[in-house]
């Protein structure tokens, strides 16, 4: 077991706060970034969260790191990326607000963050803004711990993976907070192909999976996932791969081998094979958790499979068009 994997034990020793900032995060999570934080890191790389948010999640990290023995607050750093506004395409929450909504004159929850995150903007860095536009490309620190909470588009994504997954060295920890996201299949195969060089540091804790890097990536892997160089079907079976190593997550809630069946689903629909694609998803149907949870999904690829031409009407649009 990873030094990581022994976290797990300590979740009942974590008492966080009860006036916490609004999260997006399960109390499950945040502990775990508590843990990882108290436990785990030592500031001698660089610590980073994408996609603070409000701030929950950055708060228990943070409240970890400052009641960690060997993380100097003087010298560590804690960077937090995010737009810290509302608006079209930032998925940004109007909770993020402390009055719980957006004034009138302002869309930026800059302040509001930096209030609740006082007692740690000593060793907090904030990054506010476009994560194409305040990460440095140039930068080749490497990376101690990254929680990403960020990749919600390809686009998002591919830039998490140029700036940041490229600096991870072993014993680099990364938390997937997204992971039980079906529609964020990038996240699923990436990890598939990291899989020879990670170990996973045991069942998602909720909807977030754990890794630490163990051996050296090659460059050639990350140019790869960075270029998002794979067919579909070697798409599909870096997901299976996932799927080989993780089963329900560690509170019984999620069952991740569905949840990554319908991913797959996604990696043909993003494709524009929604016949492929619908054929995935539509036996997972009777999957009581994704039934529950998911219907918008399967009302998305359903509906993209009925506007697709029939082989027989694309024959006879090619005929008639000839
Ligand atoms: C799910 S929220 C983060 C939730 C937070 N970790 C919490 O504890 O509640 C995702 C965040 O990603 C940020 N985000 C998404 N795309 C971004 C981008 N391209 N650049 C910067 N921030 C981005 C949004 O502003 C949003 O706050």
């Amino acid at each position: 077991m990873t030094k990581l994997g022994r976290l797990y034990s300590l979740f009942d020793s974590v008492e966080l706060p009860e006036n916490l900032p609004y999260t997006q995060c399960s109390t499950w999570e945040l502990q775990f970034l508590y843990l990882v934080g108290r436990h785990h890191l030592t500031g001698q790389g660089q610590i980073v969260e994408l996609g603070s948010g409000g701030g929950g999640s950055t708060y228990a990290l943070a409240l970890g790191l400052s009641e960690s023995p060997v993380f100097d607050a003087r010298k560590g750093r804690l960077h937090a990326y995010d737009f810290f506004r509302v608006g079209k395409g930032t998925f940004a929450s109007e909770k993020f607000f402390d009055s719980g909504h957006k004034p009138a004159d302002d869309d930026s929850f800059l302040d509001d963050f930096k209030r609740r995150l006082g007692p740690f903007l000593p060793f907090l860095e904030i990054h506010a803004g476009d994560l194409w536009q305040t990460s440095d490309p140039e930068d080749t620190t490497p990376v101690e711990f990254l929680h990403i909470d960020i990749a919600k588009t390809a686009r998002v994504f591919r830039c998490v993976s140029e700036r940041f997954l490229s600096r991870m060295q072993v014993g680099t920890v990364v938390l997937h907070q997204d992971f039980a996201g079906p529609r964020l299949p990038w996240l699923h195969h990436s990890t598939g192909a990291l899989l020879p060089y990670i170990e996973i540091a045991g069942p998602p804790i909720r909807s977030t999976l754990a890794f630490e890097v163990t051996k050296p990536v090659p460059a050639d892997v990350l140019k790869r996932i960075t270029e998002d160089d794979y067919t579909v079907d070697e798409k599909l079976a870096l997901i299976s791969a996932v799927q080989d190593r993780i089963d329900r997550d560690h509170t019984d809630g999620i069952p991740f081998k569905s949840v990554l069946e319908l991913s797959k689903a996604y990696v043909a629909h993003y494709d524009g094979q929604h016949r492929r694609a619908w054929s995935i998803a539509k036996p997972l149907q009777s999957d009581e958790y994704l039934s529950r949870t998911r219907a918008d999904h399967f009302e998305q690829l359903r509906k993209a499979y009925d506007k697709e031409p029939s082989f027989l009407n694309k024959l006879v649009r090619k005929t008639v068009g000839r």
